[in-house]
């Protein structure tokens, strides 16, 4: 058992450890009303959406550090809820905003243990229904594969590796998140 995986079997909201020590796991990150504003620069750079598995929405990368502040707050934030040595590096950000219909095809963002990436939520669910806009995941275990899905709300954050199959359910409202990807430099 490597040492990654005993120390997320502390955490009590992780969600599932599967195979290759691939985890996802759910917290609340407060500081999140501090980059709200990040969505202000939503026509400064061109949207992506197109060439992504982003459906029905707009989506577009921060290329002058905008993000810089976050990332590292972020970073911060991994390091302490880990609660074990691990050096990761600001790959990229993006931001989506889903319309209402909007959704993400099933994709992964490395290969396991490669990158941790980042999910981070602004909105605010108009509905009850619990597959609204919800993050959902496939962990492959040792004996087949369990599914998680992970609801939304302001300050919303899942943390998984990037090795994870994920992708959205429909939203019923806008839905604005910010995604952050980090390199996984050294675990110890
Ligand atoms: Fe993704």
């Amino acid at each position: 058992m490597s040492v990654l995986y005993e120390s997320l079997t502390k955490i009590k909201d992780t969600k599932n450890i599967g195979k290759n020590n691939t985890f996802v796991f759910e917290s609340f990150f407060d500081s999140y009303t501090k980059y709200e504003s990040l969505f202000e620069t939503v026509n400064k750079y061109p949207d992506i959406s197109n060439s992504t598995s982003t459906n029905n929405g707009v989506q577009w990368n921060f290329q002058n550090n905008e993000d810089k502040k976050l990332a590292l707050d972020i970073k911060n934030f991994i390091k302490k809820k880990l609660n074990y040595d691990v050096d990761i590096s600001q790959r990229e950000t993006w931001a989506i905003i889903y319309q209402p219909g909007g959704w993400q095809a099933l994709h992964y963002h490395s290969v396991p243990n490669e990158r941790i990436s980042v999910v981070l939520n602004f909105s605010k669910k108009t509905s009850t229904s619990h597959s609204d806009g919800a993050l959902y995941g496939i962990v492959e275990k040792e004996k087949g594969i369990e599914l998680f899905i992970s609801d939304y709300y302001p300050g919303k954050i899942t943390i998984m590796d990037g090795g994870i199959l994920h992708g959205s359910y429909p939203t019923m409202s806008e839905r604005k998140i910010i995604v952050l990807d980090f390199l996984i430099d050294k675990i110890s």
